[in-house]
């Protein structure tokens, strides 16, 4: 019986070889395969049994405190997963930020303003995509991005992002509108 098995095992490996060079040949090949399927349902079901292992204990990843600060100054501190964007963070917890095209740099709703520039300075550059939008943006200052853009990580623990219409108030250091 073992020997059989082996046999068959042997003339599988020859007609997959021989499935391989020949590439026009293919669907001799699978019907070949269909013929011999005990070896592919082994390797189905050890597969499964692995993805639903990886299923559980994802609880304990690591978080970040992050403060949005609104429109009219005041503030909410949420903690916020690494690796989540502060456009998705944002709408988890009530944040009014917008992201109409929902992380496409197709709009720039998102638009957030780091407000220390030492954590600005942690992010990773803005792709042109992302500063073309910026360009639309309202209230533009220095240290703005877009919120879809802006990753959770561990370096960013504490950074603080106010929402555009603040601008006016305190964004652009030192700024008084002129009288007219
Ligand atoms: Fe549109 Fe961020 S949600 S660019």
């Amino acid at each position: 019986m073992l020997s059989r098995i082996s046999q068959l095992g042997a003339r599988l490996v020859r007609e997959t070889r021989a499935a391989g060079n020949l590439s026009s040949h293919s669907s001799n090949y699978y019907r070949g395969l269909s013929r011999h399927s005990a070896p592919a349902k082994s390797i189905l079901f050890s597969t499964a049994t692995t993805s639903s292992h990886h299923d559980e204990g994802g609880d304990d990843k690591e978080k970040i405190s992050v403060t949005f600060v609104n429109k009219d100054g005041t503030e909410k501190t949420i903690s916020v997963p690494v690796g989540m964007s502060m456009l998705e963070a944002a709408h988890e917890n009530d944040i009014e930020l917008e992201g109409a095209c929902e992380g496409s740099l197709a709009c720039s709703t998102c638009h957030v303003i780091v407000m220390d520039v030492k954590d600005y300075n942690k992010l990773e550059d803005p792709t042109d995509e992302e500063n073309d939008m910026l360009d639309l943006a309202f209230g533009l200052t220095e240290t703005s991005r877009l919120g879809c853009q802006v990753i959770a990580k561990p370096e960013l623990d504490g950074v603080r992002l106010a929402l555009p219409a603040a601008t006016r108030n305190f964004a652009v250091d030192g700024f008084v509108p002129k009288p007219h």
